[in-house]
């Protein structure tokens, strides 16, 4: 029965995995394709089909194929079921029904099903297979493996393959892999060691689907070709905003064990969107079918975008979801789930060309339509007095059209008061007759209409890349671990957010309908159905500042999103105050981790910071070059100044390099920066004083130890610290309570303890340096979070 059938030329299959696609001076041989999960829902709906659709074109190649299906089960059960499928395949349109049925009868006669738990299951399949080629004196040109599993199988299965079935000399071995890859950063991380333990790079194709829809696959090229007319618009003065949206009607029920666990930003934007995003917003590389460069330019924007925190993001929940959970995850009545089936994103790209323009990844379940699509709206600064539907007050607008929606069909659409596209690609073709719809507020005759004249399966697409190994239609390690970089702080901000629960289809209205400030994102309509007792930690109680004593100094308490808050509110009272009285507005910063949410805080809140009359000092450096990262310098410079704008004559970084060496007392550096703060700084007197304490209750650069008064009157001094880089500058003390203000910011758990062991001191000590810090006129005041003080 089962009987291998030797095709003519045309050989599309790859050869060296990680190359690009011409290997059609390949030697023909024999291809085993396998697909674990062969009976499952993927594999069913579309992976089968694509291998069909794949034969089918490569059916004049000189390569010859077996299918393998594999699974769990015993072969008796899964057998029928899986031929079941294999006999649902379909012939593309053009063929003959003749020819179809041949093919068709050829392909299934090339499958088996075969049962893939054990090392020795694996072993089998691999002896067979060798045997085969032996008995047909046939040459091996590789083999393929889908894992349409669950992912926590990857690792399990990998090591299998690599243990028993690597395909002999001289023939490729290429693992398909499906997302998840991973849950967070960490997850993916660890993911990608124990895959990269069998698997070389490669060998791993894995797969966003969304890079085998026709029109997104487009997105480059058509930026290519149409460079000559958006080279000068594509940038921050002509776009207004981006948006990619995928809105779907369907509920999750039937998958709640894997989207419980993911929700909507993990299941389609961390992947899907971020991935258009990417093709949408990269520099255009030069040549589209080098990987090397793809991924390098995907890479550099996801680096550059600007850190995404909750004031990112809306998230919902459709009603019935709590209950569908319940039911499916056999839970009681009382469980709460907040998995999010809704998220409106907002990013930002720290680049030139993008400053300020807003990015909107938006995605959900029930909701009123299915329809997906990546749309750049253009700045319209025209203003028609007399005709204001003219063609040149109307929105101006790309649109790359996934499907589904008004339209029906994938298609680019070109608003006609932008320009004419070029698409120079015999497979796609300009629609001019239209049916009398309107795509995203204007009718389809005010777009030109590019549209594939085949449509495919993005499935199809993909596994036709797989044999070609066109990398670029896959997600590259470096592009995962990025992309997962870039969500997993949004998403652990949100772990214990409640979700705007709304009721699913039509009736959701305006409830879902989103509002941007600056850089924040909020629901335009204030709903909250939510009780504010089940929101742990979140509750508006829990939101309180409190005011308090701590150290016979004032104190502001609060968990920390709102005691930095606070924080940066202050600090913006206190630049508003110095700028009005004297014009300019003198803070010095303290390093280590501690200020970073405060950076972040000020950066993405506060744009009415006077950030052009302030000028900002260091309280302290090591003693390392200012661009190393474990300069404090370097620090506040990718954290706060690199994305605010101060003039940079403002910025005064400690002189710990002179004459190329670091902190030698000839050098004179720390009177070099005490002779700046003496001429530009009124009285030396900084308006505002950032200071953290370490551990072991030291400020600035000021440790246990070293006498108050050792530095006399400088401002300045070379340090010494107990934690390599040992050679510090810092402020003194005398610098520090001359200050007009000085706040000390101390947050997490870790610091409860020196908390503790500070608040039972009774006078100052050189042991717990912080506490020499007493600027007169009770200038000082502690911002200490919940966590710091409570434990
Ligand atoms: C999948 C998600 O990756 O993409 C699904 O897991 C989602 O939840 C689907 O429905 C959307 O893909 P498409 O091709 O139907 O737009």
């Amino acid at each position: 029965m089962f009987v291998t059938v030797l095709l003519l030329l045309g050989a599309l299959c790859a050869h060296k995995g990680h190359g690009q696609e011409s290997e059609a001076t390949q030697r023909p041989g024999h291809v085993s394709v396998v697909i674990i999960g062969a009976t499952g829902d993927l594999a069913r709906k579309y992976l089968w089909q694509g291998f069909f659709d794949a034969y089918v074109k490569q059916v004049k190649g000189g390569n010859t194929f077996s299918f393998y299906g594999g699974g769990q089960s015993p072969s008796d059960k899964a057998t029928p079921l899986m031929f079941e499928i294999l006999k649902g395949v379909s012939c593309p349109k053009d063929m003959s029904q003749e020819r179809c049925a041949l093919l068709k009868d050829q392909f299934l006669r090339l499958a088996q099903y075969r049962q893939l738990k054990t090392l020795e299951h694996y072993q089998d399949l691999a002896k067979h297979i060798e045997k085969k080629l032996q008995d047909e004196a046939m040459t091996e040109t590789g083999r393929l493996f889908y894992l349409s599993v669950p992912a926590y199988a990857y690792a399990d299965i990998a090591d299998k393959i690599n243990q028993s079935c690597r395909p002999t000399i001289g023939g490729w071995l290429k693992v398909v892999l499906e997302k998840p890859f991973g849950h967070d950063l960490t997850s993916a991380e660890v993911l990608a060691s124990q895959l990269a333990s069998s698997l070389k790079e490669e060998e791993m194709y894995r797969i966003d689907h969304y890079l085998g829809k026709q029109v997104i696959a487009k997105i480059l090229p058509f930026r290519k070709e149409n460079k000559k007319f958006l080279d000068p618009i594509w940038n921050k003065h002509h776009i207004e905003r981006v948006e990619i949206v995928l809105k779907e009607t369907l509920d999750v029920q039937g998958r709640m064990s894997f989207y419980d666990q993911y929700g909507v930003i993990r299941d389609v934007i961390q992947n899907h969107l971020t991935e258009v995003m990417m093709l949408l917003t990269m520099r255009l590389p030069s040549n589209l079918s080098s990987s090397e460069e793809v991924v390098q330019n995907k890479l550099r924007i996801l680096d550059s975008l600007l850190p995404l925190g909750k004031n990112q993001a809306v998230i919902g929940q459709y009603q019935g979801y709590n209950s569908e959970v319940q039911l499916e995850l056999n839970k009681t009545k009382d469980h709460i789930s907040l998995t999010p089936t809704y998220a409106a994103v907002l990013a930002h790209i720290d680049e030139a060309q993008f400053e300020g323009v807003p990015i909107l990844l938006i995605s959900g379940k029930m909701l009123d339509k299915r329809v997906g699509y990546a749309r750049v709206v253009f700045k319209n600064d025209i203003f028609c007095l007399q005709n204001q539907n003219g063609v040149h007050c109307k929105p101006r607008q790309i649109i790359f059209y996934f499907g589904h929606g008004s339209l029906q069909y994938p298609a680019i659409l070109v608003s006609k008061n932008l320009f004419k596209p070029v698409l120079m690609d015999a497979e796609w073709k300009e629609v001019t007759e239209h049916s009398d719809v309107s795509v995203l507020g204007l009718p389809i005759s005010d777009y030109y209409v590019h549209t594939p004249t085949k449509q495919h399966e993005a499935y199809s697409e993909l596994i036709a890349h797989i044999f070609s190994g066109h990398k670029n239609s896959f997600i590259s390690i470096e592009n995962l671990l990025s992309s997962w970089s870039l969500w997993t702080p949004l998403l652990s901000s949100l772990d214990s957010a409640y979700p705007r629960i709304y009721p699913g289809g039509e009736d959701n209205g305006h409830m879902l309908d989103i509002h941007l400030k600056g850089m924040d994102i909020s629901y335009k309509s204030e709903v909250v159905i939510i009780s504010p007792d089940q929101t742990a930690g979140t509750s508006a109680n829990s939101a309180k500042v409190l005011q308090g004593k701590f150290c016979n100094a004032d104190m502001v308490s609060a968990w920390s999103e709102e005691l930095v808050g606070q924080l940066a509110v202050d600090m913006q009272e206190a630049a508003e105050a110095a700028v009005l009285e004297s014009g300019v507005f003198h803070l010095a910063l303290s390093g280590g981790s501690t200020p970073l949410a405060l950076f972040h805080r000020l950066a993405l809140h506060h744009f009415s910071f006077p950030w052009r009359n302030t000028h900002v000092w260091m309280v302290d450096e090591r003693c390392v070059p200012l661009a190393e990262v474990e300069s404090n310098f370097r620090t506040l410079h990718d954290h706060l100044l690199h994305h605010v704008r101060i003039p940079y004559f403002n910025i005064h970084p400690m002189p710990v390099e002179l004459n190329h060496r670091l902190c030698v007392e000839e050098d004179r550096g720390a009177q070099i920066y005490e002779s700046d703060i003496r001429t530009l700084v009124n009285g030396s007197s900084f308006h505002f004083v950032l200071l953290g304490v370490g551990f072991d209750g030291h400020t600035a650069s000021l440790f246990p130890g070293a006498k108050a008064e050792e530095h006399g009157q400088s401002l300045v001094a070379l340090t010494e610290s107990p934690v390599k880089p040992h050679q510090r500058m810092s402020l003194t003390f005398t610098a520090i309570n001359r200050a007009r203000r000085v706040a000390l910011l101390v947050m997490g758990k870790g610091k409860h303890e020196m908390i503790t062991q500070l608040s039972r001191l009774k006078n100052s000590t050189d042991r717990w340096p912080v506490t020499n810090v007493k600027p007169d006129n009770n200038r000082l005041v502690w911002y200490i979070d919940y966590d710091a003080l409570i434990g």
